[in-house]
């Protein structure tokens, strides 16, 4: 199947089985913005869980806040997000549709990728065994022009970028002869700067109401309460601040489902260590971040770091912790080292002294930071898309099922009664009431077994507890394992410690240590 009907498919699942809806729907929907239902809800917290408490608990030196969604405005102007945090747009005057125009031209070289892939694809089938990638890319001619305009392209397209010049972006487009996809014409207008903050008023007009923004990323809340936590809690350098929490950007190109979204989460943490130290913190933190990911156990091979070549003016260096998504490798998540950049910003503009005194020196310092940023909405999207299958089974049966990592499934087991009578639904129910205080458990003695069983498939549920007759005489369930589908008689008396290996948080977080 095409990766793009399995992502449609993987949409689709999401919605009927409760974890993601179309925000507003009964209303026809509000463009990139959803819902978490009953079980992405669920999913959501569990991922965050894992993400805190491994910062939180693992490591002594980093503690965590919750700062406002609003901040005085000035925090925006001292961040570059009023001057800096904008999208290049273009119109097309025929179908009055608006386009990023970098998006456009990256897509331009997106297709020319896919021609040199197609000639490569065309090759290999006909040397077989004997075909060579590298050798034939760099002595094929229909591939070496291709990829002298791809690099012509590319190199102009940076150019543009790094020197804000919305007229080369333009000319770009229209040298590329790139058509607008609805309308098949060139009809584009100028190219605009467009902000991504939105805006809105604090208090009444008649007050003098307030210009404020909704907060397009969680650190600002990070910096301007860096000096609060670091006396309040006599926090020593290195140390890091992690908060968790919604940020805002009106992104004009929304696209992929929750890849993309106006309103979504992050979970940032900033580490804060001494002036030159800073690479070493940086190394360990890409390091450290990987493994977080991997100990998931989604497929070492689905990650790949993208080390920035070009760098925002204040960072020393960045990277990007890339998934593959079904429709390609995608930014999950920045590590970034930010020098001082935010924290004297914040200094200039709120005339306040912030700085660190380190009593090992003997002076003080601003401190530098390393960032890492994630995004949860992306986290969750690809613990769902590499956890989705449509299994083919023995017996000819498809079966559709969410290997979720166990510690984030949303329902950790499920306790089903064979029949609904002869005592079942109550020796049910009483696993259930001891079950209930350590997992997430779901009874349900509606349809047959086997539908009971595949509806916890299609939520990721690692665990079903089939409660028979002789459960009754000998105090033994079957517990069956979603995976292997494998069921094994087990005394009721075991069942805590048989689940709570598998789908504990804390196992996860053993693995990190
Ligand atoms: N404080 C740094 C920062 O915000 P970013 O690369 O703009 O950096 C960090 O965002 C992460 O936030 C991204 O890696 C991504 O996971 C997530 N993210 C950013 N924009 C998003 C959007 N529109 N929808 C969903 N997630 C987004």
């Amino acid at each position: 199947m095409a990766q793009e009907d399995v992502f449609k498919k993987i949409v689709a699942h999401a919605k009927e089985y409760g974890f993601v809806f179309p925000s507003s729907e009964i209303y026809d929907g509000l463009s990139a913005v959803y819902d978490y239902g009953q079980n992405g809800v669920e999913l959501k917290n569990n991922i965050k869980r894992y993400w805190w408490e491994a910062m939180t608990l693992l490591h002594e030196n980093i503690v965590g806040i919750d700062s406002a969604i609003f901040m005085h405005p000035t925090i925006w102007k001292a961040s570059g997000h009023v001057d800096a945090f904008n999208d290049p747009l273009i119109d097309n005057r025929d179908s009055k549709k608006r386009y990023r125009a970098d998006v456009l031209i990256e897509e331009q070289i997106a297709k020319i990728d896919e021609k040199i892939e197609k000639e490569v694809a065309k090759a290999a089938k006909r040397f077989g065994e004997a075909f060579d990638r590298e050798q034939f890319l760099s002595t094929n001619a229909r591939v070496a022009e291709l990829k002298a305009h791809r690099d012509a392209l590319h190199e102009r397209f940076s150019q543009a970028m790094n020197d804000n010049d919305l007229e080369g972006l333009r000319q770009i487009i229209i040298d590329e002869e790139i058509v607008d996809p609805i309308s098949g014409t060139r009809n584009w207008t100028e190219v605009r700067q467009f902000n991504l903050m939105f805006r809105t008023e604090m208090g009444s007009t008649a007050d003098g109401a307030m210009t404020v923004y909704l907060r397009p990323e969680t650190a600002q809340g990070i910096f301007v309460n860096y000096l609060n936590v670091q006396k309040t809690g006599r926090m020593r350098i290195p140390f890091g601040i992690a908060q968790i929490g919604k940020a805002f950007r009106n992104e004009i190109v929304a696209r992929q489902f929750i890849f993309r979204m106006r309103e979504f989460e992050q979970m940032e943490m900033q580490f804060f260590v001494r002036p030159g130290e800073e690479m070493r913190w940086f190394a360990y933190w890409k390091e450290w971040r990987l493994r977080w990911h991997k100990a998931l156990g989604l497929g070492d091979e689905k990650y790949r770091y993208h080390d920035h070549e070009k760098l925002a003016h204040y960072a020393n260096a960045a990277t990007d912790i890339e998934f593959q998504m079904p429709f390609g490798f995608k930014e999950v998540e920045g590590i970034h080292s930010r020098t001082d950049f935010d924290l004297s910003q914040h200094e200039k503009f709120s005339g306040k002294k912030i700085q660190y005194f380190d009593p090992e020196l003997n002076s003080s310092y601003t401190p530098y930071v390393i960032e890492t940023s994630i995004g949860v909405d992306r986290m969750f999207l690809s613990v769902l898309c590499s956890s989705y299958e449509e299994e083919q089974l023995e017996n000819g049966e498809t079966r559709t099922v969410l290997h979720l990592p166990a510690a984030l499934a949303p329902v950790k087991c499920a306790v089903l009664p064979l029949v609904r009578k002869d005592g079942l639904p109550e020796k049910a129910r009483a696993i259930v009431n001891d079950l209930k205080f350590d997992f997430a458990t779901h009874y349900e003695e509606k349809d047959a077994i086997g539908k009971r069983y595949r509806r916890q498939d299609a939520i990721g549920t690692p665990y079903c507890i089939t409660v028979d007759h002789q459960t009754l005489e000998d105090d033994t369930v079957t517990l069956r394992e979603r995976d292997s589908m494998q069921q094994t008689r087990v005394p009721v008396a075991d069942l805590h410690r048989l689940i709570h290996d598998r789908v504990s948080l804390n196992s996860l977080l053993r693995k990190l240590n």
